[in-house]
């Protein structure tokens, strides 16, 4: 019989309640023993509401007090790093909510806490696990789609000005960026998960209306090692809301259209003259499981029951977050910044805005 993984949710707010249903569809596989929470009377609503029984108000006392494979972190950015390198020192998996930290500079550090841990460091970045996203890699691997010439990754969200009451919201601070780090990630990293490696990257970005001190528009050119050129927009102005990812092959159109979550239908392959019999090979590839938490804690499960390594790695998403300080780096110093090219002494190592956003003296009000 196999092994159910004993799991706990730390902050028990808006995401966690995706964490907590999805783990509800996995019960053969894993179970929430226990959830924590700072604020006792949401964390009393969340446990009676998923059944929940252990309630601890720290990560320490849940550290101290039970035996877990897993942690998921469900708190607001800032918290990410410390908590995970908390939890990897006593040797708990961690799977943090993204982004998992506010910059390159605490990326290193949780991967240092990782190599010294039993145990690893994973993030949530469920748009890689659709079965979309895995019919694309694997026609990539195969004869047909060709070359990848060119692609486009747009986030085009709405939030009005009340989403940012929230203390840790809109500020570098506490969330590290604006929707480049906070919204547009999840696109990009599926982006960079299909394309690879990224080399160079020039960016604007821009603060045009939200309560924010960070940007809240930006807008990327990036080029690829296998030769891709890709444009990346991130945006909370856009009343007409979309999700969109483009990639054209020398043999095909591929198109993905959502807003924050797809299935098989979210995805279209549009042959070029020659190339007709990818239409087919593209349906015969679709199992129909759409992206969501639950299709990657499946895969995490999968990974820890095998011995592997959970995705998304902690390697995976700072090729991520390395893209996100690239594109502040090239707006604010108005560059190109190729990949590398931010290392320890570079200011925008240590804060994802290089503390040189054109506005930053500005104070955010409305
Ligand atoms: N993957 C996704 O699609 C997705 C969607 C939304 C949010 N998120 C991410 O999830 C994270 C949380 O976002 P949210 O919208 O749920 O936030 P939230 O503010 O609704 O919830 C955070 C919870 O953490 C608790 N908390 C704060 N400090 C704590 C601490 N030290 N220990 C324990 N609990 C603590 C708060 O009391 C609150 O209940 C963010 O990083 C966000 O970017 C991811």
């Amino acid at each position: 019989m196999t092994r159910l993984f004993r799991t706990a949710i730390v902050g028990t707010g808006g995401i966690a309640q995706a964490h907590a249903r999805s783990m509800s569809t996995l019960k053969d596989r894993a179970q929430v023993v226990a959830a924590v929470d700072i604020d006792p009377a949401r964390l009393a609503e969340f446990c009676d509401k998923w059944d929940i029984a252990n309630r601890y108000s720290s990560l320490t006392e849940l550290l101290a007090a039970e035996e877990l494979d897993v942690v998921h972190l469900c708190t607001p950015p800032g918290f990410h790093k410390g908590q995970a390198i908390e939890a990897l020192r006593s040797n708990v998996n961690v799977l943090s909510e993204k982004p998992p930290a506010l910059t390159l500079a605490d990326m290193d550090e949780i991967a240092e806490a990782e190599a010294a841990s039993a145990a690893c460091f994973a993030t949530v970045f469920q748009h890689r696990f659709g079965s979309g996203a895995e019919n694309l890699k694997r026609l990539m691997g195969e004869d047909g789609l060709g070359r990848p010439l060119a692609a486009i990754c747009n986030t085009l969200w709405y939030r009005p000005d009340s989403y940012f009451d929230l203390p840790w919201r809109g500020q570098w601070l506490v969330e590290g960026g604006g929707p480049t780090m906070g919204h547009g990630i999840h696109q990009f990293d599926l982006l960079l998960s299909i394309l690879g490696n990224w080399t160079e990257v020039t960016a604007v970005a821009a603060r045009q209306a939200l309560p924010t001190n960070t940007e809240d528009f930006s807008a990327a050119i990036v080029s690829f090692e296998n030769g891709t050129v890709a444009t990346i927009i991130n945006s909370l102005l856009a009343p007409k809301e979309t999700s969109y990812l483009r990639f054209d092959f020398s043999g095909a159109t591929v198109e993905l259209e959502h807003l924050y979550g797809y299935s098989d239908d979210s995805w279209a392959l549009t042959p070029a003259p020659g190339h007709e019999d990818l239409e087919r090979r593209w349906k015969e590839g679709l199992t129909g499981r759409a992206s969501g938490h639950s299709s990657q804690f499946a895969a995490i499960f999968d990974a820890l029951a095998s011995g592997g390594v959970p995705p998304v790695t902690s390697t995976e998403s700072r090729m991520t977050m390395e893209l996100i300080a690239a594109i502040y780096a090239s707006a604010f110093t108005r560059k190109p910044v190729s990949r590398g090219q931010i290392d320890t002494t570079s200011p925008f190592y240590g804060a994802m805005d290089g503390n040189a956003a054109p506005w930053s003296d500005v104070k955010a009000s409305h």
